[in-house]
């Protein structure tokens, strides 16, 4: 039998339909056989899992990295770093940078920071907005993974584009056969609303709740599923943090529309009422909500109308979140690292099993984004991307052991049972019983493999109509 690179030996393998006992060889960048213990070829190196758990790497469709622009926040460096001591091998960062990557030269200049520094696979969404469109084809070409589309306002203060740009972009996305990503918040109510609360001297923590009622995210989710079921454009719903709209979803879905929905870890524990203690800490968009939206998103993600669990990463410093005025608190926390002991102390609590779990934190996103089953999925031929956990292992979130710059997170103190012990990037062993070796610049871009594109009402493009002569 031929030596192989390494022999992860004694796990136990899970995918989403089955957890089995084997060891998995690993030659190179790829996994090329998974196999009872005398059947494994011999190794250069063992890595002993005996009572551990072996599992796809965690794939995020949704970090913010922060670099260009907001580097004191995080960087590329410190954001998959982060990243990796979390279990997560693939992320796909948001374009709300400084520049913002809507221009061909901030991607150039994004994909070069990204190359030097990753320590895991990435890719990199473009921008949708007002002024932009007449490049996404160029965008696409160049690299990008997907789009991000702001309905809704949020870190960085893109403006919204008209419901006009919305659909064109749409409309060429649709046939480029890429996935748009959309904020799906209405930006004209929630802004209509803050200046009135501002107006009315109201800035407690609870108020950024009540300027973004439950009806901006209904009214955008309609809009978006709307746009993309008239055009075909793929969509990808991020954090879906409330009940409202899921029906929305799930008619989208019955009709045949190409959507997908995250949810993240705070939106399925965290409620309204943690802000007491919590205040500008938990301030996010979508807000957290009142009790009950969570255990409508956790049946939600039961039924298979969410399909994954995200993170938006969205790390701010300490001392950006700390204000007396809610409005003064800056929305988002880090989250890449807190969410696969976050998640798999649920999985202690029977909330979900083990196979779901790597179903909705990576085989699902991978699917979305054209990776599956390279990415997403321990099997022969795909990329060695794997977090080795200890399942039984008790632990506290700590702000102070974050690789993020921020050290905030509403989760310190968390009591979990799940631990990240080991992380492989592409066959690379990343951290190495919790320690982050010095791979940065291993990461690379993902490969991506989307169906064939499937546009609608090809005749009523903006292009189209705009190409017409009258004989
Ligand atoms: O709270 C948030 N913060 N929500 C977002 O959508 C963006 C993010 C950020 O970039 O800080
Ligand atoms: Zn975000």
């Amino acid at each position: 039998m031929k030596t192989v690179d390494l022999l992860i030996k004694g796990g136990a393998v899970v995918s989403p339909s089955a957890t089995i006992e084997a060891d998995i060889a690993i030659d190179g960048e790829r996994v090329v056989g998974i196999a009872a213990g005398e059947m494994s070829p011999p190794a250069r190196e063992t890595v002993d899992a005996s009572g551990l758990h072996v599992l796809p790497g965690a794939v995020d469709s949704h970090v913010h990295f922060r670099e260009p622009g907001y580097d004191y926040k995080e960087n590329w460096q410190t954001g998959t770093a982060a990243a990796a001591c979390g279990g997560t091998t693939t992320v796909f960062e948001m374009p709300n940078t400084h520049p913002p990557t809507g221009t061909l030269e901030a991607l150039r200049d994004k994909q070069a920071r990204a190359k030097r520094q990753a320590h895991v696979d990435y890719g990199i969404y473009g921008l949708l907005d007002e002024n932009n469109i007449d490049v996404l084809e160029d965008l696409t070409r160049a690299g990008v993974s997907g789009f991000k589309c702001f309905m809704g306002n949020t870190f960085g203060d893109l403006p919204a584009p008209s419901d006009g740009a919305m659909l064109e972009g749409f409309e060429i996305l649709a046939r480029l056969g890429m996935r748009c990503t959309v904020h799906a918040e209405n930006a004209s109510i929630m802004a209509r609303r803050e200046a009135k609360m501002r107006e009315a001297g109201r800035n407690d923590a609870p108020a950024h709740l009540a300027a973004r009622p439950e009806i901006c995210a209904v009214e955008a989710v309609g809009r978006a599923t709307a746009f993309a079921e008239w055009t075909g454009a793929r969509l990808h719903i991020a954090h879906k943090s409330s009940a409202d709209g899921l029906d929305l979803v799930r008619r989208a879905k019955s009709r045949g529309v190409d959507v997908t929905v995250e949810t993240c870890p705070q939106y399925l524990i965290f409620t309204v009422d943690d802000m007491d203690a919590l205040g500008g800490q938990l301030r996010v968009n979508p807000p957290i909500r009142e009790k009950g939206h969570g255990e409508a998103l956790w049946a939600a993600l039961h039924d298979g109308t969410i399909d994954m669990i995200a993170t938006d990463h969205a790390p701010h410093l300490p001392e950006e979140k700390a204000s007396n005025s809610i409005w003064e608190c800056e929305c988002g926390f880090p989250g890449v690292e807190t969410q696969m002991p976050i998640m798999l102390t649920q999985v202690a609590e029977g909330r979900l099993t083990l196979n779901q779990y790597v179903q909705w934190s990576a085989a699902a996103p991978a699917r979305a984004w054209g990776c599956y089953p390279r990415k997403g999925l321990i099997a022969p031929g795909s990329d060695a991307d794997i977090a080795i956990v200890d399942l039984a292992a008790e632990g506290r979130i700590s702000r102070e052991a974050l690789h993020s710059r921020s050290h905030m997170t509403p989760w310190h103190g968390f009591e979990t049972r799940g631990r990240v012990v080991h992380t492989l990037v592409r066959g690379r062993i990343v951290v190495r019983d919790g320690v982050l070796a010095d791979a940065a610049g291993w990461g690379r871009p993902v490969v991506q493999d989307m169906p064939e594109p499937a546009p609608r009402n090809v005749d009523k493009t903006t292009a189209a109509i705009t190409a017409y002569r009258p004989d």
